[in-house]
């Protein structure tokens, strides 16, 4: 086994402020970034604040920047940095600091609280759900969502711009809203909820640009632009332009 010293810059500091750290540090074959921040625990900075669980990708609580980039930190290798470099790992910079890595990702919370969930079909009950396989297939595809947030740290729309915050759930909310819209079962329309409208209305959708940053960070392979934003875009402007839907909106106004 062969192991050499990295050096790395950590940002260390609370909401009131703070700076890089650096360190170096001992890295072994087959480590994680994960490995260095926990050695660096160990041997150098036993209140270095980290989130982290499962170590494993699944959870989604290990999210932060390396060298600019969100990314997770048990999923990032030692062996895709060269041997000389500096590594930068800073907290994710669109959420607000706690300590050190530790950032407050409550905004994600209360933007999925705002999402209305799935309305159930009348008459039909559980157990008698039947649906094409390329629906299920799709659902299965954004449920792969472990929540890591790295998307919407990416997304321009808030990452610089926290005055956007309010009108814009995000792209793994949006994404929420594309599968409930799509949903071949979601009686949310008979219900009286036009999710493509809300999508505009209360989730901020005409705010992406389709630049594909979210899909490029998710550690999923989530295609997050194709085939959840783009999608509801089409979905939105074809119910506005729909003169069927117009006309029923005129007399539901009037009425
Ligand atoms: S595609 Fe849309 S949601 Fe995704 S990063 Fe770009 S602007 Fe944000
Ligand atoms: S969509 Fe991907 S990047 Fe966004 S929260 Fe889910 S897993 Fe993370
Ligand atoms: S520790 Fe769970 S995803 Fe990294």
């Amino acid at each position: 086994m062969s192991s050499y010293e990295a050096r790395f810059e950590v940002w260390r500091g609370d909401v009131r402020g703070g700076g890089l750290e650096d360190f170096a540090v001992e890295v072994n074959d087959g480590e994680v970034v994960l490995d260095i921040i926990h050695r660096l625990q160990a041997t150098q900075a036993p209140d270095l604040a980290v989130r982290w669980n499962c170590k494993a990708g699944k959870c989604g609580s290990c999210s932060a920047e390396i060298n600019g980039r969100p990314r997770l930190l048990c999923m990032t290798r030692m062996s895709v940095f060269e041997r000389d470099e500096t590594i930068t790992v800073t907290p994710l910079r669109a959420f607000p600091v706690i300590r050190d890595l530790v950032t407050d990702v409550g905004f994600n919370y209360a933007k999925a609280r705002q999402v209305p969930s799935f309305v159930p079909p009348e008459g039909v009950g559980p157990g008698e759900y039947r649906m094409m396989q390329e629906d299920v297939d799709r659902s299965q595809e954004f449920r792969k969502c472990i929540e890591c947030f790295l998307c919407q740290d990416t997304c321009h729309v808030v990452r610089d711009h926290e005055e956007n915050k309010q009108a814009f759930a995000g792209p793994r909310f949006l994404m929420r809203v594309a599968e409930l819209d799509m949903h071949p079962l979601d009686a949310a329309e008979e219900a009286g909820l036009d999710r493509g409208r809300t999508a505009q209305d209360d989730h901020g959708l005409g705010y992406c640009n389709i630049t594909k940053c979210c899909t490029e960070v998710c550690p999923e392979g989530i295609r997050i632009t194709d085939n959840a934003l783009i999608p509801l875009k089409e979905r939105a402007v074809d119910r506005k332009y729909d003169p069927l839907v117009w006309l029923g909106d005129k007399i539901r106004r009037r009425s």
